[in-house]
């Protein structure tokens, strides 16, 4: 049938949008450059980003997590400050808003009930909107004042992979483009930084094996696994965190890890695995330290690090790429080992129960 033929080689609509993320990131770049070779995005869209005194970002699950990325870029190149918000709570926990608040929504299928909710309440007190989606003409795409597409192709398999990195990576060009239109010097290309990030995407998408026999030893038997990480990395863990659980059913969650001994660390018993995810040089000792006092209490630890930061006994490392782009790497390790600790399991990965593709109830 149709899906057959989409699917191609690929035994998992998962496993083959993982592999599509270069592609990816490479057509998005195509897409917001202009002749010039620079990137662009509507005029519109930046005059409101400059005329916002504060960005509210509003989404849901693995959107919700790139949009805590997202409040990085924006708050670090273009100097907007930013809160990101869950939809579902949003509507009726509204936080005091600024003077001049500008919404921007990040929804993968543009369907999410939580979120259409949200964009119905604001746009009722006369507040502006951007859509971030995947799907040209969805709800939330009709009724947002501006829209930026993902490019990402038609993404099937309910746990979201691609769609991801492509919101990381619009944000980081809305991010860039903000900045320079406000005259903030940034001290790197972007273009040529996420085509960095395009290569790496491929050298880890050829690790497979390495992927298949990390979950093997580490999440065959376990009843949960925590995903540990300081600032950009902890936002990725809860990522990581959220493509375990809802594929392979392992009790999963991410903790910043300094905050592991307010509480977490109670957890830890013999073999408990921990995934530490270590790309920031900023707090690579903070992190080191964490992974330490786990692992003396018994847990099993698998280090993710990157090139230049990596320590003996890492389990895996990432190739080099911009700090601040970091995610977009070192997502693809937690998204394979998800899919393989799933398929390990027996999981239906492409349709695990409870859940459907877009959350249209609120
Ligand atoms: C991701 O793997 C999930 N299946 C889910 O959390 C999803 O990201 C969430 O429902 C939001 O969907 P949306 O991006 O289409 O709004």
């Amino acid at each position: 049938d149709a899906s057959d033929i989409e699917k191609g080689t690929y035994p998992h609509y998962m496993l083959k949008e993982i592999d599509e993320q270069p592609l990816v990131m490479r057509k998005i770049i195509q897409k917001y450059q202009n002749d010039q070779g620079e990137l662009t995005i509507d005029q519109e869209i930046i005059d409101a980003m400059n005329d916002a005194d504060r960005i509210y970002i509003i989404a849901a699950g693995t959107s919700y997590h790139a949009g805590l990325v997202g409040k990085q870029f924006i708050e670090k190149m273009a100097k907007i400050p930013v809160e990101v918000h869950i939809s579902s709570e949003f509507g009726y926990n509204m936080p005091l808003l600024s003077e001049k608040p500008l919404f921007i929504f990040i929804t993968q299928s543009g369907e999410t009930a939580d979120s259409r909710a949200v964009l119905v309440q604001v746009k009722e007190m006369g507040y502006k909107s951007i859509t971030i989606t995947n799907v040209q003409g969805s709800t939330l795409s009709r009724e947002a004042d501006h829209t930026l597409l993902l490019h990402a192709g038609p993404e099937i398999a309910v746990a979201s992979t691609k769609a991801y990195t492509a919101q990381i990576a619009v944000l980081a060009i809305l991010a860039e483009v903000t900045a320079k239109s406000r005259g903030i010097e940034l001290d790197f290309d972007l273009i040529h930084e996420l085509g960095m990030i395009a290569n790496a995407m491929e050298v880890l998408c050829d690790e497979k094996e390495e992927f298949e026999s990390i979950a093997r030893e580490f999440l065959t038997v376990t009843r949960n696994a925590f995903f540990i990480g300081r600032g950009i990395d902890y936002y990725v863990g809860l990522e990581g965190a959220l493509k375990l659980k809802e594929i392979s059913y392992i009790q999963a969650e991410g903790f910043a890890g300094g905050e592991l001994k307010h509480g977490t660390i109670a957890l830890i018993e013999e073999g408990t695995p921990i995934i530490a995810i270590a790309t920031q040089e900023s707090v690579n000792l903070g992190i080191r330290g964490n992974v330490k006092e786990v692992t003396a209490r018994g847990a099993n630890p698998c280090i993710i690090s990157m090139k230049g930061l990596e320590s003996e006994g890492d389990t895996f490392i990432i190739p080099e790429v911009h700090e601040l782009l970091t995610p977009l790497i070192s997502v693809l390790p937690l998204q394979l080992i998800s899919y393989y600790a799933a398929l390990h399991r027996d999981c239906d990965v492409d349709k695990p129960r409870n859940l459907a593709k877009s959350v249209t109830v609120e």
